[in-house]
């Protein structure tokens, strides 16, 4: 077996993907999640009955991150070597409606993940950020070495404070920690919030298609497949306290610090409005498109840059959003049966 990796949010999208790919890889995996109803609590449980299906070292334990000493009790029991964080309460226009969640989960949760990697000396830590996190920057594509002063929505503003919060322990403590700024992250047993899948439900129920604003809203859509594969070689590759840069700047630590940055985004765009028209065609309906208020938080634009990225681990993201739609309308079809 390889080293124990405690995986977070492992009953999420990308924890699954990711906890799935480390077992089937012949690693022992802690995966940790509260099975919140958030979205749709059978997702959840479908996707974590085929992850203790896989052959392997797989365990599961259900988990709130709020309840610190419940956390401190599962990193002493299961002592691993590395930790990828994922667990969080997502989605940017929730945090505009339920702000306590954003934080109480997203930041509270974050320090006791900080904690328990700090007394048990965890090799290296892999936390989820955002791209989120370049909030009113109109400069695209988005450099991890942008000023990222601006936040626009509350869950924004928390995946911001992980970073700064993980440079803390990387400087006191020498935790090597290397945050991850993901860019609208789609695929096979997404997210049901997000609006590839609430356009494909839409479309395949015969109801309006919900556009917020003019659908002209840009984003850089990045398949799983690429976020697993670029998880996986990061994780092998813990920053160093000094050393290891090429390129020193803000994204790494100040002072020696064993900290990094990466943007996770295939790099390319697709409009609102665009995304609407390839699930037509992979569904083989029509949507009916309504067109709404734009929601407050929403950034306009995003693309991300990817060099340091691919310097770093000889990999970017590869699939395109139209064959990454494509997979994901093959298992929408398969699943829901439409
Ligand atoms: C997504 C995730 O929800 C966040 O958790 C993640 O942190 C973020 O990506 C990221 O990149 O880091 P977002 O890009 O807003 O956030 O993704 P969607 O929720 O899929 O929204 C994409 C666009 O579609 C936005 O412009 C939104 O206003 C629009 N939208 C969304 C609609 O027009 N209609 C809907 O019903 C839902």
């Amino acid at each position: 077996m390889g080293p124990k990796t405690l995986v977070t949010g492992a009953a999420g999208f990308i924890g699954f993907h990711l906890a799935r790919r480390l077992t089937e890889d012949g690693r022992s995996v802690v995966g940790v999640d509260n099975l919140n109803s958030y979205y749709d609590p059978a997702l959840k449980r479908d996707r974590l009955d085929l992850l203790t299906a896989t052959p392997g070292g797989f365990t599961f334990e259900r988990l709130d991150l709020r309840d610190s000493a419940g956390v401190a009790a599962m990193f002493r029991e299961h002592r691993p070597e590395e930790v990828v964080h994922l667990a969080a309460q997502p989605g940017i226009r929730e945090s505009v409606i339920n702000p306590r969640e954003s934080v109480e989960n997203n930041v509270n949760g974050f320090l006791s993940v900080l904690e328990g990697c700090r007394e048990s000396g965890v090799r290296h830590l892999v936390y989820a950020s955002s791209s989120s996190v370049y909030g009113a920057n109109t400069k695209v594509p988005f450099r991890v070495g942008d000023p990222v002063d601006h936040p626009i929505s509350l869950y924004a503003a928390t995946k911001r404070a992980n970073e700064l919060m993980a440079h803390t322990y990387s400087h006191l403590f020498g935790l090597p920690a290397t945050g991850v700024r993901f860019f609208t992250v789609y695929g096979p047993w997404g997210r049901p919030d997000m609006a590839y899948f609430r356009f494909a439900d839409a479309i395949c129920k015969g109801e309006p298609v919900q556009i917020y604003g003019t659908g002209e809203a840009l984003r850089d859509l990045t398949y799983i497949d690429d976020i697993v594969e670029s998880l996986v070689r990061l994780l092998a590759r813990p920053p160093q306290a000094d050393g290891d840069r090429p390129d020193p700047g803000p994204e790494t630590g100040a002072g020696g610090a064993p900290y990094r940055l990466f943007n996770i985004g295939f790099g390319g765009q697709i409009s609102v409005g665009g995304l609407v028209g390839l699930l037509e065609q992979n569904l083989g309906r029509k949507a009916i498109r309504t067109h709404q208020q734009e929601r407050p938080g929403d950034v306009f634009a995003t693309r991300a840059e990817v060099l340091d990225l691919e310097n770093y681990i000889g990999f970017g993201p590869q699939i395109p959003v139209d064959e990454g739609i494509a997979r994901f309308a093959e298992w929408y079809r398969e699943r829901y049966k439409p």
